[in-house]
C-alpha cells in the first residue's frame, strides 16, 4: 500500500501513514504523538499524557468528513457524475424526477416506483391547519426564508414520527430504511408545500391542493397555480433542477448530515440545511448576484462595479467556487437551456449586465490570478425570472430541488455506523496556570 513516511522532529520517531486513493486518515495522524510531561509549579506529576497530532483546517478546505457513493465532482476537469451518470447525459435524456430517484435510491425509477413516491410526497403536501395559519400570519412582504423555517417547524410539530424521534432510546432511522424512506418522502413534501403556501400567500392566491398523480415538481407548480398558466415552466425546471439536485458535500448538505449525526429527524436536519443554504456565500448568492445586477443596471456600468469589488467593496456574487478551478460545468447546460427560452430570457435586460460581468471579470488579472470563474448562480436566476418568478422566491424554489440530494446523503449516512459529528478547536488564548 502507498504510504506517507513521516519523521517527527520532536521525538525522532518515524511513522508510516497509509494512503488510500489519495486520502490519509486523521486517526492515523493522531498516532503521531508526544508524551506531554505534566509539570505543575516546576514539579513533574505522573502520569504524563500522550497527545496525538491534530489537523487544523479552518473552513474544511482540505478535509473529507464522509465517504459517499452518490455524486462525483472533479473540480479541475469540470466533471459532475450522479451515481456514475454524467450530468450532461442526465440533462439531455431524463427529467428531475428520474434524477431524484437515482440520487436517493441509487437507480432510475420504474413507473411503479414513481407512482409510489408520488403518492407519498403528495399526501404529505396537504398542510395541516397549523401550518396554513403560521404562513398566513406573516405580512405578505416578509422575507421568504424565515417563513420557510416557520412552515417547516409547524410541519415538524404535526408529524408524530418526527416528534417521537427525540423520545426513543433506539435510533429511529439508523438501519431502518423503510421508516427513513417514509420520513424522507414526507420531508420533501413538507418543504415543497411550505414553499407553495408562501408563494400563494405573498401573491394573494389560493393554494391549490396537490394531486397524487403529479411529480414533486409538477405538484409544486400546481399548488402555486403556475403550471396551469404556463406549461413551459415545468418543462424548463425539469431540466434546470437536474443541475441543482446534488453537489456532494456542500455547506448545506454538510449541515444536514451534521444535524443528522445527532440522530435527529430529517425535517429538522433539512431545516439546518435551509439555514446554511440561504447564507450569502452559499445559496443566498443567487439573491445577491441578482440584486447586484439590479444595482449595476446597465452593461456599461460593469467596469466601475468590478473595480469596486477589487478594492474590497464586496464580493462579486455568482463568481468563485471552493471546488471548481475551471468553469462550472453546469453553466454550459444552463446556457443551453437559456437558448431554448431565448424570447423569455431576452425580456429581462439584466441578462446583458450578467454577460458583461462575465466578460469583464474573466479577462481581469484579479479574477484570473485567484482562479475565480463564474459559478452556476451567476446565470441560474435568469431561467427563474424568465419563467415569471420574483427574485425573492428563487432561492426557496432552488432549495426544493437540492433537498432531495441532501436527503440522499442523509439516507446514505443511515447505512453507515453511527458517529456523532464533533469537530475540534485549537485553543489559542493564554491559560492562567
Ligand atoms: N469576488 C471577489 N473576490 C473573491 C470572490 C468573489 N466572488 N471569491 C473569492 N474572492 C477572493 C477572496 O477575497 C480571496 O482573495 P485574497 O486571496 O486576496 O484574500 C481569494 O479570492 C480566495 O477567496 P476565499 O474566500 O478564500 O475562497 P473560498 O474558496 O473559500 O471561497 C466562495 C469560495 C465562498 C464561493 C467565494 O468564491 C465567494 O465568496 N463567492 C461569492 C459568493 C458565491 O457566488 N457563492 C456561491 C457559490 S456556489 C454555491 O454555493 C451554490
Amino acid at each position: 500500500m502507498e504510504h506517507l513516511q513521516v519523521l517527527d522532529s520532536r521525538t525522532g520517531k518515524s511513522y508510516k501513514i497509509p494512503i488510500d486513493n489519495g486520502y490519509i486518515r486523521a486517526a492515523d495522524i493522531s498516532k503521531i504523538n508526544i508524551q506531554d510531561r505534566n509539570i505543575v509549579n516546576g514539579t513533574e506529576n505522573e502520569p504524563s499524557i500522550s497527545r496525538g497530532l491534530r489537523i487544523l483546517d479552518t473552513g474544511y478546505q482540505n478535509t473529507a468528513c464522509v465517504e459517499s457513493s452518490i455524486t462525483f465532482i472533479d473540480g479541475y476537469r469540470g466533471i459532475i457524475r450522479y451515481r456514475d451518470f454524467n450530468i450532461e447525459q442526465l440533462f439531455q435524456n431524463y427529467v428531475y424526477e428520474d434524477v431524484m430517484h437515482l440520487l436517493i435510491w441509487g437507480h432510475l425509477p420504474t413507473e411503479a416506483e414513481k407512482d409510489h413516491v408520488r403518492a407519498g410526497i403528495s399526501h404529505a403536501m396537504n398542510p395541516p391547519e397549523s401550518v396554513v395559519k403560521v404562513i398566513s400570519s406573516f405580512p405578505r412582504d416578509t422575507e421568504t426564508m424565515p417563513m420557510i423555517l416557520a412552515g417547516m417547524s409547524a410541519f415538524a410539530a404535526a408529524d408524530e414520527t418526527v416528534c417521537a424521534t427525540r423520545h426513543t432510546q433506539k435510533a429511529m432511522f439508523q438501519g431502518r430504511l423503510d421508516v427513513a424512506d417514509a420520513a424522507l418522502v414526507r420531508t420533501i413534501g413538507y418543504l415543497a408545500a411550505t414553499t407553495a403556501l408562501i408563494y400563494c400567500h405573498k401573491n394573494d392566491r389560493d393554494f391549490v391542493p396537490p394531486e397524487p398523480s403529479k411529480s414533486l415538481l409538477g405538484n409544486l407548480l400546481w399548488m402555486m397555480g403556475v403550471s396551469q398558466e404556463n406549461p413551459k415552466v415545468e418543462e424548463c425546471l425539469n431540466k434546470l433542477w437536474i443541475l441543482y439536485a446534488d453537489h456532494e458535500i456542500t455547506n448545506s448538505t454538510a449541515a444536514v448530515l451534521h444535524a443528522g449525526s445527532t440522530l435527529t429527524d430529517p425535517v429538522s436536519a433539512v431545516m439546518s440545511g435551509v439555514i446554511c443554504g440561504y447564507g450569502p456565500l452559499h445559496g443566498g448568492a443567487i439573491d445577491l448576484a441578482y440584486e447586484a445586477l439590479v444595482t449595476i443596471g446597465k452593461p456599461e456600468h460593469v467596469p466601475y462595479f468590478i473595480e469596486g469589488v477589487k478594492r474590497g467593496k464586496g464580493r462579486l456574487f455568482g463568481y468563485g467556487h471552493r471546488i471548481y478551478k475551471t468553469r462550472d460545468p453546469r453553466l454550459s447546460l444552463i446556457e443551453e437551456l437559456m437558448g431554448r427560452y431565448k424570447e423569455e430570457m431576452n425580456a429581462n435586460p439584466l441578462i446583458q449586465v450578467s454577460l458583461a460581468i462575465d466578460k469583464y471579470a474573466s479577462q481581469d488579472p484579479y479574477f484570473i490570478e485567484r482562479n475565480l470563474k463564474a459559478n452556476a448562480d451567476l446565470m441560474g436566476c435568469f431561467l427563474y425570472t424568465a419563467m415569471g418568478f420574483d427574485p425573492e422566491m428563487i432561492t426557496a424554489i432552488a432549495m426544493v430541488s437540492r433537498c432531495t440530494g441532501a436527503l440522499a446523503h442523509w439516507r446514505e449516512s443511515l447505512t453507515q455506523p453511527v458517529k456523532l459529528w464533533r469537530p475540534l478547536q485549537k485553543y489559542v488564548a493564554p491559560l492562567a496556570n
